[in-house]
């Protein structure tokens, strides 16, 4: 969507809600502000940093925060902001980059500092009074990450804590009611740092904490009846978190008019097509499209090693199978789906190109302009972590809300080489172990991921009194916060031992487990 544009209907969502509007200007950290700030119940939207000062009145946002970004406030490119947000008379906090900001345009002084400050720091609170810490101790443990520090403070402005390096680490002008920090204290490094954020959304903002999940469900829900009116919509569902959680909101709002397509590709885990009609199907009575392509995909299959090849051969019959079961829906006007906050969020580059970059995330790109229909995408303002909670919040059960990613192309990513139904047996079997493993010791919730791969990798071995000649399993167990970097996890060894010594056992044709010690970069999570 390019900026400017109007948003969706759907974003006009939480619009009747209080709200504040952080600004990004280009921190790794945005997003973690917004999380926080939900957590207080608070909502809350990401904009660019040069969004117009009218456009953000026109918002009525409770509050204003300004994040921190990689650019220094003095070099020519530097992100600014519209100055009239100065004027909307809506507490503002700067945090890094964003106080460095309110600094310069204040007509205070931001220099280099000697040295960059990084890491771990002690904050002193110098003047008690400052509603940012109120219920705070003296000293506080908390995260920088600046270059340049102020070194003169604007007029009108106070001081409020200082750290070993900087006599000026939070600010206050307190009739204005705008507000500065040097450190981050949305990062978990900041232990305390959520209660300032705290005090800044309900102390100085004054917001309450309106932002629960049930009154976003009951909004969501309103929303998607003025949206879709008596229209059919047809939603792909795959199992997955996203897709589910929208099915059950979409069939709370519109009941009958939902159809959900569900394609069976063959590439499924063990019991996963039953799971999916047995919830859907019979417990939440959606209108369930149950397609079973399995064979389809598996003949296009047959003999194709590329991994590349693979996923496109895979991706294009999907495509082609769903269009083929909506079309029998009957004049659906509306697609569903379930993107994400993270998915949409505009950004705009810091210095260079001024055009906005959209990220892309249409799982089923192109279909909704082939098949001449309009979006609806109710979780599209949500967190990842919100739409759990939305999902226990509509009654779909934990094994589904709560389960591991899989990856839309299926197993056909975890078997290298050709898949062949007899591969495909093999890896499900051990998958089905691994999961159940993963479930009985408490580990499949704690952590990113943890799935088997199946190598075309034969060795010998001895069963009895056989040799054997059999397949290898790989245990790729990873822990990850958004699959873009991931550690291996270190599983107890009796653990280890169990899932290797039932795979063995228990599934045909394997001979051998391995462990993947590789963490991401510079391996991948998949192997495909
Ligand atoms: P990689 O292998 O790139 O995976 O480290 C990162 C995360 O993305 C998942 N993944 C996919 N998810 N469709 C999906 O919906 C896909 O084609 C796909 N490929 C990888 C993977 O499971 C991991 O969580």
């Amino acid at each position: 969507m390019p900026r400017g544009a109007a948003w969706p209907l759907v974003f006009r969502w939480g619009w009747s809600m209080e709200q504040i509007v952080i600004l990004d200007f280009g921190s790794q950290y945005t997003q973690v502000i917004a999380r926080r700030i939900r957590e207080c119940n608070v909502f809350c939207l990401i904009h660019p940093w040069d969004t117009r000062a009218d456009r953000l009145a026109a918002l009525g946002p409770r509050g204003l925060i300004l994040s921190g970004g990689p650019a220094s406030v003095y070099a020519p490119e530097a992100p600014r902001p519209d100055p009239g947000i100065f004027d909307l008379g809506v507490p503002i906090l700067g945090i890094c980059y964003g106080l460095q900001l309110i600094a310069q345009e204040m007509r205070g002084k931001v220099e280099p500092g000697d040295k960059r400050e990084y890491g771990k720091g002690t904050l002193r609170i110098a003047r008690r009074g400052c509603p940012l810490f109120r219920g705070l101790p003296g000293t506080l443990q908390v995260w920088n990450s600046h270059g340049d520090r102020l070194t003169r403070l604007p007029r009108g402005f106070e001081s409020v804590a200082v750290t070993e390096n900087s006599d000026y680490a939070a600010i206050e002008h307190r009739s204005r009611r705008i507000y500065g920090l040097q450190f981050h204290p949305e990062v978990v490094h900041t232990p305390r740092g959520a209660e300032i954020l705290a005090n800044f959304v309900h102390g100085i903002c004054g917001c309450g904490r309106d932002w629960t999940m049930r009154r976003y469900a009951d909004q969501a829900v309103e929303e998607i009846r003025t949206q879709v009116g008596s229209e059919r919509v047809i939603l792909g569902l795959s199992g997955g978190v996203d897709s589910s959680v929208a099915a059950a909101l979409l069939h709370r709002a519109v009941g009958d008019q939902l159809t959900c397509i569900f394609v069976n590709n063959g590439l499924l885990r063990a019991r996963e097509a039953e799971l999916v009609q047995e919830v859907f199907g019979r417990h939440f009575r959606i209108r369930l499209a149950y397609v079973d392509a399995s064979r389809r995909f598996l003949r296009r299959l047959k003999g194709v090693t590329d991994p590349e090849r693979k996923r496109k051969i895979i991706g294009r019959t999907f495509v082609e199978v769903f269009e083929e079961s909506a079309s029998k829906v009957g004049r659906a006007r509306y697609l569903a789906q379930g993107t994400l906050y993270p998915d949409v969020i505009e950004s705009v580059p810091i210095g260079g190109n001024p055009a906005a970059v959209i990220k892309s995330h249409h799982n089923v790109g192109g279909l909704p302009r082939r098949m001449l229909l309009r979006l609806v995408e109710p979780l599209k303002c949500l967190f990842k972590d919100e739409v759990r909670r939305l999902g226990m919040e509509l009654g779909l059960p934990r094994e589904i809300v709560y389960r591991q990613p899989f990856p839309g192309p299926g197993l056909a990513v975890r078997i290298l080489g050709e898949v062949t139904p007899a591969r495909l047996g093999m890896l499900r079997e051990a998958d089905r172990i691994v999961v159940e493993e993963m479930k009985s010791s408490g580990w499949y919730y704690r952590i990113w991921q943890s799935f088997a791969v199946l190598l075309p990798v034969r060795s010998v071995g001895v069963m009895g009194d056989e040799r054997t000649y059999q397949f290898t399993v790989v245990l790729r167990v990873v822990d990850s916060r958004d699959g873009m970097t991931a550690d291996w996890v270190r599983l107890p060894s009796a653990l280890l031992e169990r899932l290797s010594n039932r795979i063995i056992n228990e599934v045909k044709g394997v001979n051998r487990v391995c462990l993947d010690l590789s963490s991401k970069p510079p391996a991948t999570i998949e192997w495909e």
